[in-house]
């Protein structure tokens, strides 16, 4: 089988969905790979490395796409790429299958089948193939850092001969996987960090990380499925905004990362807590490519309210791209190693992790959540 890397043609995208280790470990069991030149090298992979480990590359791009039996990638592919694959050539990308109906309808009209990386569920069993987590993780590792960038103080305590700078603040709103990478850095760099979840067992792991947990007490409207909240009460996010509206006037920085899987980014920050935080303060929502956490952050803007900065950046994973490339590629691998051999697909259609990440399967649209009843 044939399996292609072209180079990601989205804005601001640096990541590549194989690197050239990753490369290996098709070769070795019997894949042919090839990679569109010059596809690594906004994540530091050189053609050389690629061809060392036992690709091919092509800069023919159509000559890529037609050939190809399964392309790898990381975005979601454009239209006429899509229209460029052969029938019954396998595509596996991110697809946000849900808020992409054209996608859909472009694989399911050029008789393809696709598999979304941001369907594979998040099941022991598939940690290894767990891209949701992987780039959520980095992620939260950097949001950090682009914060204390734009911040204009230290965030550890020090003392000097010209008097001691107190330590800064910083709050999280989830403690998921992003939120406790946040936590883990700001920790590191020497912050105070506060944190607000709504699943109470994130307390504990707040707690082990050295973050202060702001808890709602006395509610217990919070559904929770598979771990992951499925609802809560209007009541209970209004007690959270007057708990956290006393703690956000204090905090130097704000990460958010609040999410409930299917369902629109909670509003937790709004105007009027923004417009209550320190001249100086910096928000990073990392929410906002889900609708956002902070009412007026914008996708891939950063902006100024009242003296606090408010960024938007809705592909952080991509701003370190060599750890972000090399982790997905061990995702994406390990996803095609469960589904396929190098002679061809398994098909195993009631096989938890295929049904639930194959959205479009030769040319008809299979996945239940888009099954109209
Ligand atoms: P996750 O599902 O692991 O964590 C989300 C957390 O939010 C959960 O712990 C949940 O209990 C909590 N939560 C839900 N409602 C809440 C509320 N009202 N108050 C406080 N906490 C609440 O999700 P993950 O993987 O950590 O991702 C977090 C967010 O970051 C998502 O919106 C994701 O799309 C986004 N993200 C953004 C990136 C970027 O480049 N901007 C990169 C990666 C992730």
């Amino acid at each position: 089988m044939i399996v292609a890397v072209p180079k990601e043609t989205k804005l601001k995208e640096n990541r590549v969905a194989l690197t050239p280790d990753v490369v290996k470990d098709l070769v070795k069991k019997g894949f042919q790979v090839e990679v569109e030149s010059g596809a690594g090298l906004n994540s530091f992979f050189s053609d050389e490395a690629y061809t060392s480990a036992g690709a091919v590359c092509v800069s023919d791009r159509k000559q890529l796409y037609a050939n190809a039996d399964v392309i790898l990638k990381v975005n979601a592919p454009a239209n006429d790429e899509i229209a460029g694959m052969k029938k019954g050539a396998v595509l596996i990308s991110f697809l946000w299958a849900a808020t992409n109906a054209d996608v859909v309808s472009a694989a399911a009209k050029a008789g393809i089948s696709a598999f979304s990386m941001d369907a594979v569920p998040r099941i022991s069993r598939a940690q290894k193939m767990d891209a949701l987590s992987s780039q959520a993780n980095l992620a939260g590792y950097k949001a950090v850092l682009m914060a204390a960038n734009t911040l204009g103080k230290i965030f550890p305590m020090m003392t000097t001969a010209a008097g001691t700078i107190r330590p800064s603040k910083v709050l999280i709103f989830g403690a998921g996987v992003a939120g406790l990478q946040a936590i883990a850095t700001a920790k590191r760099l020497g912050a105070v960090v506060e944190v607000t979840d709504i699943r109470p067992e994130t307390k504990e792991q707040v707690q082990s990380l050295g973050g202060k947990f702001i808890e709602v007490t006395g509610d217990d409207s919070i559904k929770i499925e598979g771990g992951y909240v499925k609802g809560v009460s209007e009541d209970f996010l209004k007690k959270q905004q007057e708990l956290i509206a006393k703690h956000i006037k204090e905090a130097d920085i704000v990460i958010t990362t609040a999410l409930i899987p299917g369902k629109r980014a909670p509003v937790l920050v709004t105007e009027e807590m923004v417009s209550s935080m320190k001249f100086g303060s910096v928000i990073v929502d990392m929410a906002v490519e889900q609708g956002g956490n902070v009412v007026g952050s914008e996708s891939n803007q950063t902006i100024v309210k009242k003296g606090v900065t408010i960024i938007g950046e809705s592909n952080i994973p991509s701003l370190l791209p060599m750890n972000a490339s090399a982790l997905y590629a061990k995702n994406i691998a390990t996803l095609l190693f469960h589904l396929a051999e190098d002679k061809g697909f398994k098909w195993e259609m009631d096989e938890d992790i295929t049904k639930g990440s194959l959205i479009v399967h030769n040319g008809v649209v299979v996945h239940p959540s888009l099954i109209k009843s």
